[in-house]
């Protein structure tokens, strides 16, 4: 499969085989998600964003377990690409992938359910607030908006676990991870590399986000904090101190005020 975009037959072969993983597997970085929706949501009939869709697999899973229609926005142009390709190779039908950013060019449309799955850790600070703020307006009346991530106080926030598997790396003095970093430094399927990735983070955790969603208009419906405690005994919320240091993945559902 060629792209538009001249990229690299090895990236463009890894970012469609990790985009089918979350496509066609329940057992991706996604599982915890993919519960969460089949537990509390049903998106049968409804109109669904995935905000910050990246390679698609998210987008497509949605599309195939449901009867809806959807439309990934991702502001990377090299994921779209990605989330295009897959689209084509599979031929699902009520998809569309659009490269846009929010910030600049509103989105028009009203939405039953909104998802930013992995995403809301990736979004630069000063679009934080305005981004939530206009998710809120697109939410039809009694819409959700689902928000996944790796809060900041967790063992794997900083993403660099492939390169260095020190579980809370991101609290290592400058001095010490960022040469670790530039040495083990790795392209990845988008437009920055693993080190631009990691600079980018914007340290997302439970307070921020409160402070965020509330400036935005909108409320806590559901929380789910998960660590890997929660792998022994089912339904925990330990989201206080100190175990709130082990959540690996917040999963928070969001209404309007
Ligand atoms: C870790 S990926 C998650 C992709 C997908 N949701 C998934 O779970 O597989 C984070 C995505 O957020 C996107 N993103 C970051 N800031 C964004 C913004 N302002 N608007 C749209 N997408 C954004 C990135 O480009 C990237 O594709």
């Amino acid at each position: 499969m060629s792209s538009n975009l001249n990229l690299d037959d090895e990236l463009v072969k890894e970012g469609m085989a990790y985009a089918e993983k979350n496509f066609l597997s329940e057992n991706s970085h996604l599982e915890l998600d993919k519960a969460f929706i089949n537990q509390y949501y049903d998106l049968n009939g409804k109109r669904v964003l995935d905000f910050g869709c990246g390679m698609g697999g998210m987008t497509l899973w949605m599309a195939k377990h449901y009867q809806c229609r959807i439309t990934g926005i991702d502001i990377d142009s090299h994921h779209i690409e990605i989330a295009n390709m897959l689209k084509e190779k599979h031929g699902m039908p009520g998809v569309d992938f659009m490269l846009q950013n929010v910030v600049e060019h509103p989105i028009e449309e009203k939405f039953d359910y909104i998802f930013l799955n992995d995403v809301a850790e990736h979004i630069r600070p000063d679009y934080l607030v305005p981004i939530f703020t206009q998710l809120a307006a697109q939410l039809k009346e009694g819409g959700v908006i689902f928000v996944s991530y790796p809060p900041w106080e967790g063992p794997y926030a900083s993403h660099l676990n492939r390169v260095i598997p020190i579980p809370w790396s991101q609290y290592l003095p400058d001095f010490i991870l960022m040469p670790m970093l530039k040495k083990r430094n790795i392209r990845l399927v988008g437009e920055s590399d693993l080190l631009g990735e990691y600079l980018q983070l914007n340290h997302l955790n439970h307070q921020m986000l409160k402070g965020i969603i509330d400036k935005a208009g909108l409320r806590i419906e559901r929380r789910m904090s998960h660590s890997k405690i929660n792998k022994i005994i089912k339904g925990l919320n330990l989201n206080f101190w100190p175990f709130r240091f082990l959540i690996t993945k917040e999963l928070v559902a969001l209404r309007v005020k």
